[in-house]
């Protein structure tokens, strides 16, 4: 996309998009009314394009501002299901209809797949945000969670039940369970626990022709699909059946800010990379850097007495962060999930974006690094990163139970040998005008600067599926699952063979 600067081509596309779009929202007009008369018999909310609530429907779950513009390839209906025959109803009216359907759990989308068209064609949103029922057995120690609940919305109903168990998923509470659970779900225990699709043991998916399917009646090869292999590809996901897992009464906080002055944040990220990665399971330490600094933050399952001499050791620990007592937080596990989000427990079940979030678009991409980078290319990164003022790198330390996954227990398969995961993100407020046309083009520049020192051994160059980036190229499927993508396109097969559920990066039919 970025090397779209020869205007001849670039009119041409855009004559060709007008023209497909011309074509499409004619020919899908006699299937739109059929669509529209259909939900409406099966008693499914649906509100129309033009009608007074569905801008505002829409937009309330639109996670990345910039497409809160009126460029952004809306659909034409967003439909709202209450219940399960709601959803099978929808999912029928559609296909008979030969209406697209796309799935928004929470909105979180990097590229707004779940709610936008880039490829203009016209499409019904099936909105789950009313479908985020939780009931959490403490006897067995799992939960079943509707795909529209948030990620802190499970959090807290599990500490309600008991404040020894946890689960181990994202660390954005407003992130949608949908989503989230279809490509992996990362967070500070899942360096104990693994991702959020390792600790997944049933699904009901409503597919293609309507028909509800569980674990058993989906087979084996669709249950390992849908745990990881994105969402938006096999059907719709209505709810996730996990195991919980057991989280000691107190954990341990810290955060500890490294300003680069004379290169000491230069030199602290640069021992990260091997320290942090080999920690025991129990201590995830997080570094970002921003503004001229490393901050790490980390939460440890265990008390700051544990955690102190772990930190403190010369031998195996990350001495040079001066850690004291001070810098040590004891709380329960879900008032570590509220201080990661700077909110509070109760904040934990708030639905709506931050501040921030709200009114800044932002362009992301992923990396995953198996080799420390040297610390002249670190210097080099923090200078980069010093001319974008809002630009910020995310390095999440793997390691522990990630390790010990192999690679195609579930589609998500950047596990041994994986050092960190990198993200590279930049920000902008969606008013300032350009559409953040610089702040993109540095987070492109960024990641064609990292080429080599990222995922050297593992070709192609690996990429985190939720954090979803257009800008991969059509070899995106190997790039997200490795060897497992073959496998993705051989359930896609079994479950929608005629390709109902798609989007532009959705597991394709196999060739
Ligand atoms: P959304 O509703 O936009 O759906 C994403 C995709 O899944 C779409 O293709 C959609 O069609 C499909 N889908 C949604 N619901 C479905 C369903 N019920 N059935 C089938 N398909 C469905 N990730 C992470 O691992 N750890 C983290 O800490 C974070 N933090 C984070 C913070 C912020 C601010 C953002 C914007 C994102 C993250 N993420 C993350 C990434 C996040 O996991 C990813 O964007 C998820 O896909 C979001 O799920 P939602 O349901 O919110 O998105």
């Amino acid at each position: 996309m970025h090397k779209c600067l020869d205007l001849a081509p670039l009119l041409l596309t855009l004559t060709c998009l007008f023209c497909c779009f011309s074509m499409i929202s004619s020919s899908s007009q006699a299937s739109s009314d059929g669509f529209l008369q259909c939900v409406t018999e099966a008693n499914v909310s649906v509100l129309e394009q033009g009608e007074g609530l569905f801008n505002k429907q829409l937009n309330k779950y639109i996670r990345n501002p910039k497409f809160l513009a009126n460029t952004t390839g809306r659909p034409l209906y967003v439909v709202m299901p209450a219940n399960a025959p709601h959803v099978q109803a929808a999912v029928r009216c559609g296909r008979d209809n030969k209406m697209p359907i796309r799935v928004r759990s929470g909105g979180h989308d990097y590229e707004g797949l779940s709610y936008r068209s880039v490829d203009a064609g016209g499409f019904a949103m099936l909105d789950m945000s009313e479908l985020r029922t939780i009931v959490v057995d403490n006897q067995t120690s799992t939960a079943w969670v509707e795909s529209g609940a948030t990620l802190g919305e499970l959090y807290h109903a599990i500490s309600e039940a008991s404040n020894l168990l946890g689960f181990p998923a994202g660390v954005c509470t407003t992130v949608g369970v949908g989503g989230h659970f279809s490509g992996g779900g990362f967070g500070t225990l899942m360096r104990k626990h693994g991702l959020a699709v390792d600790n997944i043991i049933d699904a009901e998916l409503v597919v293609a022709n309507g028909t509800l399917l569980n674990k058993t009646t989906m087979g084996d090869d669709v249950f390992w699909a849908i745990r990881g292999g994105g969402g938006g590809s096999f059907g719709v996901v209505l709810k996730w059946q996990v195991r919980l897992v057991t989280v000691p009464e107190t954990v341990s906080v810290f955060k500890v800010s490294v300003h680069n002055r004379h290169g000491a944040a230069v030199n602290a990220v640069t021992k990260w990379q091997k320290v942090a990665p080999a920690m025991p399971g129990e201590l995830y330490i997080r570094a970002l850097v921003q503004n001229d600094a490393a901050v790490f933050r980390a939460v440890f399952l265990g008390t700051c007495d544990a955690l102190l001499p772990m930190m403190t050791s010369k031998s195996d620990g990350i001495p040079w962060l001066n850690l004291r007592h001070s810098d040590c937080k004891e709380m329960t596990w879900i008032e570590s999930m509220a201080y990661v989000n700077n909110s509070t427990v109760k904040g934990l079940r708030k639905r709506t974006a931050s501040d921030f979030d709200s009114i800044h678009g932002f362009k992301a991409t992923t990396d995953y690094v198996r080799h420390p980078i040297r610390r002249e290319v670190w210097t080099k990164i923090f200078d980069k990163q010093l001319a974008q003022p809002m630009a910020q790198v995310v390095l999440v330390p793997y390691g522990g139970r990630m390790s010990n996954v192999s690679e195609d227990a579930t589609p998500f398969p950047h596990r041994a040998g994986v050092l960190y995961s990198l993200q590279l993100y930049n920000y902008w407020p969606v008013e300032s005008g350009d559409g953040g046309a610089m702040q993109t083009r540095w987070v492109r520049d960024m990641y064609a600067f990292m080429a080599p020192y990222v995922s050297s051994e593992s070709k192609p160059r690996g990429a985190y599926f939720n954090c979803r980036d257009l800008d991969l190229g059509t070899n995106w499927g190997p790039k997200y699952f490795k060897g497992n993508y073959e496998r993705l396109t051989k359930a896609k097969a079994a479950i929608d063979p005629h390709n109902y559920f798609s989007n532009e990066q959705s597991i394709p039919l196999p060739k």
